[in-house]
């Protein structure tokens, strides 16, 4: 069985997608963490990053192996774990630039169907029930207010910093990230429409409880 959890940056979807899997005892596939991979690659070895070829060239010889047992999803890039560096601001910033280009959505295609093959599996991202899954025997597709995604995305940064952020900053900074996320929405607009047959949900004001109790009600009616 596979559930598709499509929707935009701090819409709960990886949270959403973690619960589930947790409790339907799924596998998960994070398939932004593809993009970022490939992104933060490019990143390193210089590649510029408004070279298509370059890019596309890359994203066809890169190895990409991924682990959606755990909390948080394992990824290598030839061998080499990425799972923490491919979460910077500095990815965030990039990784549209890869994501846009429709060679690199080709060549990362294979390995995510790969990946489903044979399990059951909540695979979340920006199209995965129009075309990673389009047969997905569930689809949906999660949105939220962008001041709320900003403060749920500022929130899990903050969670990881091991220092004290004051309230001018804390406010500066969730600025700069409703921002970032605006600029991503759009750069990602192409390629993140919700699929016909996804149940559209706005979790602006919703908790995470109460939204895996309502997909978990369906997924358990469609087993
Ligand atoms: O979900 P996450 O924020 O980690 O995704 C990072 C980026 O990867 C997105 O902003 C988008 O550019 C790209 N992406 C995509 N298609 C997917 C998943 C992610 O284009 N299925």
């Amino acid at each position: 069985m596979i559930i598709a959890i499509d929707g935009p940056a701090g819409s709960g979807k990886s949270t959403l997608a973690r619960e589930l899997a947790h409790a339907f005892g799924f596998e998960k596939l994070d398939t932004g963490a593809l993009y970022r991979a490939l992104a933060y690659t490019c990143l390193r070895e210089g590649i510029d990053l408004h070279d298509p070829a370059a890019i596309e060239a890359r994203a066809q010889a890169l190895t990409l192996i991924f682990d959606g047992t755990g909390e948080e999803t394992r990824i290598t890039a030839d061998g080499q774990d990425v799972s923490e560096a491919i979460r910077t601001p500095e990815v965030d910033r990039a990784v549209s630039c890869v994501a846009i280009l429709p060679g690199v959505r080709q060549a990362l295609l294979p390995a995510q169907r790969r990946f489903a093959e044979g399990r059951n599996v909540v695979a979340e991202g920006r199209d995965i029930g129009t075309v990673v899954f389009p047969q997905a025997e569930l689809k949906v597709y999660l949105d939220a207010d962008p001041h709320i995604r900003a403060v749920r995305r500022l929130a899990q940064r903050e969670a990881k910093q091991h220092e004290q952020i004051d309230q001018a900053r804390h406010d500066r900074d969730l600025v700069q990230t409703q921002q970032a996320l605006e600029a991503r929405d759009a750069a990602d607009a192409q390629n993140m429409q919700p699929a016909e047959d996804a149940i559209r949900i706005d979790s602006s004001s919703k908790s995470i409880d109460e939204l895996v109790h309502m997909i978990g009600e369906l997924i358990s009616g469609r087993r």
